[in-house]
């Protein structure tokens, strides 16, 4: 009998990816056949950068990795997970901080769909202080930022900025 192969889903913002996201994916993708980062379009969140945009950064960061696929959904995410046949959900664990929220929503995506286990990974803990939002705020205050984001990211940046100075 064939083997099943064993499929997450690792969701987010993304806005942007950050080094530590990646350390997320990598790990991830050595436990699992295939890996679907997937970047969520109805984010409670403002979002920065659009949805076209950060997904062509994850395709430029992501791209030698073999078994990582890049998506986006705009549903529930449990909705988008069982509409993929696929009932992992991965998230990244920072600190303790992070753990009340990620609680939540692993409690409430589970009682949506019974069937959806959350698996949480530990972030590297050199990029535990790592934050999309702190990135942006370093960096339109002319912080360097480039040993926590990859380089598109970087180039992604300095785009926008480029165009903000030149208005
Ligand atoms: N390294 C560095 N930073 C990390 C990180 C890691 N390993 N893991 C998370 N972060 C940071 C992100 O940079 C982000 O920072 P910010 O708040 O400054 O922007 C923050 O932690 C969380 O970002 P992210 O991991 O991208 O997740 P999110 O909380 O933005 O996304 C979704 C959450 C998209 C998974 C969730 O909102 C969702 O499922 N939405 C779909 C609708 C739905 O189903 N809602 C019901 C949910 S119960």
């Amino acid at each position: 009998m064939a083997k099943k192969r064993r499929i997450a889903i690792y969701p987010g913002s993304f806005d942007p990816i950050t080094n530590g996201h990646i350390d997320i994916i990598k790990r991830a993708a050595l436990l699992f056949d295939e890996l679907i980062v997937t970047i969520s379009s109805n984010s409670s969140k403002d979002s920065f950068f659009s949805i076209s945009k950060r997904k062509k950064i994850l395709y430029d960061c992501l791209k030698n990795h073999q078994n990582v696929k890049i998506d986006t959904f705009d549903t529930l995410l449990v909705n988008y997970a069982e509409s993929k046949n696929i009932l992992t959900i991965v998230r990244g664990l920072r600190a303790l901080s992070d753990f009340e929220y990620e609680f939540r929503m692993a409690i409430m995506n589970r009682n949506l769909n019974v069937n959806i286990e959350t698996v949480f990974l530990m972030t590297d803990e050199k990029f535990a202080h790592i934050s999309s939002s702190l990135i942006k705020e370093i960096h339109f205050l002319g912080g360097d930022v480039q040993d926590f984001v990859p380089e598109s990211v970087i180039k992604a940046l300095n785009g926008i900025s480029d165009e903000k100075f030149a208005k």
